[in-house]
């Protein structure tokens, strides 16, 4: 799918990465994760009427992400493009205390967030979406007050599922790229995304993929460019430092 999606994905991939791929979208604040998941599902979707994903958003709300978007003339896919806003959703809900206490309030969430794939159920949901992001799991996993080993080997199973299923997943976290978190074993794909400050006056983006399993990819960064018809994927940075 992401050869399907937004230009110049081919640049950095020879082939397409396996269905049911999760993949981590990371970089520090205001890189342009948020946006590039969103267009590399929102244009997927344009190509590929039949299919249908689902946004997870927990630090903005619906309406943050979608102004956000527009103004990258991103536009959204009706009927084929879902938000899940778990940051009004959390408001409006209001869990008490004892509510918080155990652990009810994630299996409450995470069942509000894999209800649209069926992913905790027996039944077989046809024509479920194929394409999941969350956003972000740093705020994901701060909802609870979880066991940070319990909470791991929760997330685990969820990733599991989703491959499980071939739903593509798009897992974006907030941080610097070369910290290790636990995470990073649990994925099949990590993107970078970041801000090239070698020259000082000119300041690039670019995104660079350090991991995808099953797929020969290119190591290089490469310009992640903002055009008048949203984001793509422009030449290698030369010169490139950290
Ligand atoms: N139309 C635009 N043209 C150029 N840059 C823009 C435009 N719209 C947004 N940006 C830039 O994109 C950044 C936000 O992108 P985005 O929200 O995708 O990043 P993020 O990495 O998800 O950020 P956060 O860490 O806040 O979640 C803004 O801070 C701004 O610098
Ligand atoms: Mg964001």
């Amino acid at each position: 799918m992401f050869l399907d999606s937004i230009k110049g994905f081919d640049r950095i991939f020879h082939r397409e990465p396996p269905e049911g791929s999760v993949t981590m979208v990371v970089g520090k604040p205001g890189t342009m994760k948020s946006s590039l998941v969103h267009a590399i599902l929102s244009s997927y979707l344009w190509k590929n009427k039949g299919k249908k994903a689902v946004y997870i958003t927990i630090e903005e709300t619906e309406e943050s992400h979608i102004s956000n978007m527009k103004s990258l003339g991103i536009a959204l896919p009706k009927n084929q493009y879902f938000i899940k806003d778990i940051a009004s959703f959390k408001y409006e809900i209001a869990p008490t205390e004892d509510f918080l206490q155990d652990d009810k309030y994630f299996n409450f969430i995470i069942s509000e967030i894999s209800k649209p794939f069926g992913l905790y159920s027996k039944e077989a949901i046809n024509d479920f979406p194929r394409l999941m992001a969350l956003d972000s799991l740093n705020a994901f996993q701060t909802l609870f007050p979880l066991d940070s080993r319990l909470l791991r080997f929760r997330m685990q199973d969820f990733f599991q599922r989703l491959r499980h299923k071939k739903i593509n997943s798009f897992i974006i976290v907030e941080g610097d790229p070369d910290v290790m978190i636990p995470e990073y074993f649990m994925m099949d794909g990590i993107i970078e995304v970041g801000i090239d400050r070698s020259h000082p006056q000119l300041p690039k983006r670019y995104v660079m993929v350090r991991k995808m399993r099953g797929v020969p990819h290119e190591m290089a960064p490469f310009m992640l460019n903002i055009t008048k018809n949203g984001l793509e994927i422009g030449e290698p940075l030369i010169g490139w430092k950290r």
